[in-house]
């Protein structure tokens, strides 16, 4: 039995619209930073047939829906495939029985599936090392077939998921450009409400193409956006980077808005959040930006200089819950437990 843990991430070029939805092949390139919390934990060892358990961050076991133990399936199904390209068609002989305790509250408005499938990506790494060794990047190819986003966690620090192209299974993959020790950056995250949202992104990301705006926006990160964001980065430029994640967050919601069916994730409430921080920025002259996924919780990035003063602003939100992570180093082998036969 193998042990795996991992924790979702920040995206800030974002990942929205497929190009092939059924395998989770981007349309464009995004870039994230890996979390250090709150974490998933995924048991996972051979099985005749497929086991998905669930637990709480209270312990209590969560009652999987059939589209929840759906999506493992397929997930595996999908693995298998990848796994017989690469040569190694027995490395998962029948299926898996899968354990997930996670960490994040639910809602809490950053993605748990991006936590939740590099976590499983690891840990079927590790699973399977006696047949076949997967590198990182075919690891990240994995998280990438069970959530787009998971496929950049399963790295550390600062990490692209490169669209690629065509239609392979491998064409899109997460790619690394600095790890975890190259900028500690904080992501303070400001949650209106815990209420689920009614659209997920799996069933979002097909409505991209019907916007008018999506075109522009696959262009704008594949011939600019992304380099910015990664140059950014890489030179630690602060300033360059806030310009750039907040273009690409307002463009994703303006594509979001303009798609049929419109999907309006902020709320007044992320208005409010977002007036605030940028009137306190301005005003202090604080290094902070703000970027939102697909849900109205606001995730405040800034450095060790304005950290206290963000966190402040943060918990003085009315009925906002605030949850606090930083630059983390993506999926981890956490034990392994020979099985005894
Ligand atoms: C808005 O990775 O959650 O958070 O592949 O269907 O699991 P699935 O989608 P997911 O989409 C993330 C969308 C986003 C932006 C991002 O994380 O890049």
């Amino acid at each position: 039995m193998i042990t795996a843990s991992s924790s979702p991430n920040s995206a800030w070029i974002k990942y929205w619209g497929n190009r092939n939805d059924p395998l989770r092949i981007p349309m464009a390139d995004s870039f994230s930073m890996s979390l250090d919390g709150p974490n998933v934990e995924i048991d996972i060892d051979h099985s005749p047939e497929l086991i998905v358990h669930s637990f709480n961050p209270d312990g209590t076991e969560k009652i999987l829906g059939e589209k929840h133990v759906a999506r493992f399936g397929k997930t595996l199904d999908n693995v298998k495939t990848y796994l017989t390209k690469l040569g190694a068609p027995d490395a998962i002989p029948a299926s898996c029985n899968i354990t997930v305790r996670s960490n994040i509250p639910s809602a809490v408005g950053i993605a748990s599936s991006s936590a939740v499938f590099s976590c499983l990506a690891k840990a079927i790494q590790g699973l399977i090392a006696e047949t076949y060794e997967l590198t990182e990047t075919q690891t990240s190819v994995i998280g990438r077939i069970g959530s787009g986003s998971a496929g950049r966690s399963v790295h550390g620090g600062f990490v692209a998921l490169v669209a690629g192209e065509g239609e392979e299974i491998d064409s899109a993959y997460g790619k690394q450009f600095a790890d975890e020790n190259h900028w500690t950056l904080h992501d303070i995250i400001v949650v209106p409400t815990m209420i689920e949202k009614k659209i997920g992104s799996t069933e979002g990301h097909p409505t991209a193409h019907s916007s008018p705006h999506y075109s522009d926006r696959v262009d704008a990160i594949m011939n600019r956006r992304q380099k910015e964001c990664i140059d950014a980065v890489l030179a630690k430029d602060f300033e360059k980077l806030t310009y750039v994640c907040e273009e690409d967050v307002l463009d994703m919601h303006m594509v979001m808005q303009t798609s049929t069916p419109a999907l309006h994730y902020l709320t007044n409430d992320t208005h409010r959040i977002t007036d605030g921080i940028i009137e306190l920025r301005t005003s202090e002259h604080l290094p902070v930006f703000y970027t939102m996924d697909a849900g109205p919780t606001v995730q405040l990035i800034c450095t060790d200089e304005s950290v206290d003063r963000v966190r402040e602003f943060a918990y003085a939100q009315e009925g906002c819950k605030v949850f606090e992570a930083k630059t983390g180093a993506g999926a981890k082998i956490i034990k392994e437990l020979a099985t005894v036969a």
